[in-house]
């Protein structure tokens, strides 16, 4: 049976698509993390929401290695997220979905690989392509199919936070070609591609960053923003879902061929 990672961000605590879910705990060699899981058709689902069902984890204390190790324990191939973002553009308002394509990597306390030389070897693992490009395509499709504003490509500059940038930052990120700011996508995306898992991004525009909105930034409007638009992610995942490539010919999975599959899955309902 297809396996199917559905990673919520801010704001995306679960699925309205999903019920009959059960709680998975799994240990890895990094840690512990929660996983739903349910099935949809022929379709094996684990739901993992990113900052905790109650937003308690700030992003830079987020245990993405053992998060996405708990996707390779679960045999789980291709995963999709979802990410609230700032815009540093006029032609992505808030409100408007993007199917990121590039990122860039300003964190600065976080694990940001699974190949650091003392578990498992350094390797140097190729990014020119860093999104899963057959899940981009199928992200295009349906938010295509579903209408709205969407963009098919953005560059995501990954901030440390919790705080929100300061306006000159932004304008910073935007020389450097940066188009949306978030705090949560590195190493989210490095480790899914090191492990070679299929990984794509629906970004969804929340706010203009600090100094092009024209008031302070606060985490309310971020929450607003995301529920209002929830309706319209569910059903764009929902689609996804029905849709799914059941085999795909990325290079994503041969970038995995060096990571060791360790960690052992318990119900927890
Ligand atoms: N900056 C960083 N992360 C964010 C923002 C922002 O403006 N909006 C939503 N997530």
């Amino acid at each position: 049976m297809d396996k199917i990672a559905l990673i919520g961000g801010t704001g995306l605590y679960k699925l309205d698509f999903i019920d009959n879910v059960e709680k998975l705990k799994i240990e890895t060699h990094y840690g512990e993390t929660e996983v739903r899981k349910a099935t949809v058709q022929d379709r094996e689902i684990y739901f993992m929401a990113r900052h905790g069902i109650d937003h308690r984890l700030p992003p830079h204390l987020i245990n993405y290695r053992s998060n996405i190790a708990a996707l390779k324990v679960l045999e789980v191939e291709m995963a999709l997220s979802t990410a609230a973002v700032g815009s540093l553009c006029e032609e992505m308002p808030p409100g408007t979905l993007v199917v990121i394509d590039q990122f860039m990597d300003l964190t600065k306390s976080r694990d940001i690989t699974y190949y650091d030389g003392t578990d498992l070897p350094v390797v140097h693992t190729d990014f020119t392509e860093p999104y899963c490009p057959e899940l981009r395509q199928l992200l295009i499709d349906e938010c295509q199919r579903n209408g709205g504003e969407f963009r098919k490509q953005g560059t995501y500059v990954t901030t440390e936070g919790p705080r929100f940038e300061t306006p000159a930052e932004i304008k910073a990120l935007s020389f450097l070609g940066g188009e949306l700011v978030g705090m949560t996508n590195v190493p989210e995306v490095i480790l899914s591609r090191e492990a070679g898992i299929c990984y794509a991004t629906l970004a969804l525009v929340t706010n203009f960053a600090a100094g092009i909105s024209p008031h302070f930034l606060t985490h309310e409007e971020v929450l607003q923003v995301m529920k209002e638009q929830s309706r319209r992610v569910n059903d764009i995942f929902h689609s996804c879902i029905l849709n799914f490539p059941r085999e795909t010919n990325c290079r994503c999975r041969e970038a995995g061929k060096y990571f060791k599959i360790d960690g052992k899955v318990t119900n927890d309902n």
